[in-house]
């Protein structure tokens, strides 16, 4: 059933001019910002946290540009991801909710977006590394994942990290506190033996040892200056009343907080099916933090993971539906994966019709990609699935991602992120700003 189908201006596209509006689609090089520095792409707090497959803040800023009414705007984000799109919002003094399952991209989006006045945090900062300096810290190490610690890091970084996460823990002031938990997870990875290019968990055994307290003090300045930046772009009248435009949550995309019809503008980038697993691939942060009792159940949760697959319910979109049935030739589980996926985003774009106001659009950036050889055209899987949410089709931004803002590769064989030099074909030289319209 289509929903909103009869009331609608836009005439339905078919899966066929669907498919024929994507070959005849141009590449629009207004979009790759390749003049983009990384001193732009990672100004204010947007280099506060690594975090794969973000996008950059200078295309969320252009819809903004061209799609954000006034500014007394709602913007959302069901996929925060490290939340580009939120402390853009934020820097314009514009409402911003938004839900991430990912504890790790909760906290990060939450320290990212808010802006701390610049004397207090760097008391707080000189504080923090005075502390340290004088040592005496009972390390805390959380009992139950001393294994896994102990699986990533050496005795000497581990007592370390337990002295610096004792001291963070000490910190009264909760804005303050969760400043120093993102640096402290930034640091993690730099302090382990994952092998450092890597998004997946491999260790490197020769990995040259970081001492956690250099690392820490220099990614305090470095998010220090970010802040700094931000305090002065972000309005007065946002930093006052920050819990009014912050209205973030940890939380299923296909659960927004925000009410019937009250947001201006979604702009998002969701999951891709089976590619990172976001559950693992954050794991030095969780066990750290103690951010999951459960790991099994916690990778459930995330849409495209590879560890849940369909209870048969069938996508709406007569495009995905073809998409799985080219995988089921191949591969039955990864059939069922895709299928869940597909069924998954319809309900978060169910989710985003129900939340925008009328009139108001929702962007969202995916690219296509293959897997064990067959086509998953998540840009015609998704304008087809946004039809059938009740959006009319608005527009297609055809964009390049330049090589220093995602991995150009995938593996042929599982289809999942590799590094360039493992990898035998490309991933997303290319990627779609599918936007619809309500
Ligand atoms: C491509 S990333 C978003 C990146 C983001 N645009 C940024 O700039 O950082 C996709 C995000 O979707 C999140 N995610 C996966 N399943 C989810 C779900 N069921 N509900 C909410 N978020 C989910 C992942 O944790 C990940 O952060």
């Amino acid at each position: 059933m289509i929903g909103n189908a009869l009331t609608r201006q836009t005439p339905i596209k078919s899966p066929l001019e669907i498919s024929d509006l994507f070959r005849a689609k141009e590449i629009d090089t207004d979009w790759s910002f390749i003049q983009a520095k990384p001193s732009d792409t990672g100004k204010w707090t947007h280099d506060y946290h690594r975090y794969p497959a973000k996008f950059i803040p200078q295309l969320v800023e252009r819809l903004f540009d061209e799609y954000l009414p006034t500014r007394d705007a709602h913007v959302n984000d069901p996929f925060m991801g490290c939340g580009t799109t939120i402390v853009s919002a934020i820097s314009r003094g514009v409402i911003a909710s938004g839900t991430d399952v990912n504890r790790i991209a909760f906290l990060i989006t939450k320290v990212k977006a808010t802006p701390i006045d610049p004397d207090h945090l760097g008391k707080k900062i000189n504080g923090l590394l005075a502390a340290l300096k004088d040592g005496h810290i009972e390390p805390a190490i959380p009992p139950k994942h001393i294994h896994r610690i102990k699986y990533w890091f050496s005795d000497e970084s581990t007592d370390e990290l337990g002295k610096i996460l004792r001291a963070i823990q000490q910190e009264r002031d909760p804005a303050i506190r969760d400043f120093f938990l993102v640096a402290f997870s930034h640091i993690l990875k730099t302090c382990s033996i994952w092998l450092q290019g890597s998004t997946k968990p491999t260790r490197d055994l020769s990995k040259p040892p970081v001492k956690p307290i250099d690392a820490l003090r220099r990614h305090l300045r470095k998010m220090q200056r970010g802040n700094a930046e931000f305090y002065a772009v972000v309005p007065a009248r946002t930093r006052e009343h920050l819990k009014a435009y912050l209205q973030i949550k940890i939380g299923d995309a296909r659960h927004q907080s925000a009410r019937n019809a009250t947001v201006d503008l979604i702009v998002s980038s969701s999951p891709y099916v089976t590619s990172y697993e976001y559950a693992d691939l954050h794991q030095l942060s969780t066990i750290w933090l103690d951010f999951a009792d459960d790991l099994t159940a916690y990778r459930k949760e995330f849409i495209g993971t590879s560890y849940k697959s369909s209870d048969n319910t069938k996508p709406r979109s007569q495009i995905a539906r073809d998409i799985v049935e080219k995988m089921s030739q191949v591969s039955a589980k990864m059939a069922r994966e895709v299928e869940a996926y597909f069924v998954d985003m319809q309900q978060v774009f169910d989710e985003s019709y129900r939340i925008l106001k009328p009139g108001g659009r929702c962007c969202y950036v995916i690219g296509n990609t293959q897997l064990k050889g067959v086509d998953i055209l998540n840009a015609e899987a998704f304008a087809d699935s946004l039809q059938h949410a009740g959006f009319a089709l608005d527009r297609i931004i055809k964009r390049e991602i330049p090589s220093k803002i995602l991995p150009q590769k995938r593996d042929k064989k599982t289809g999942r992120f590799a590094s360039n030099k493992d990898a035998d074909a490309e991933a997303y030289p290319i990627e779609y700003i599918v936007i619809g319209r309500k």
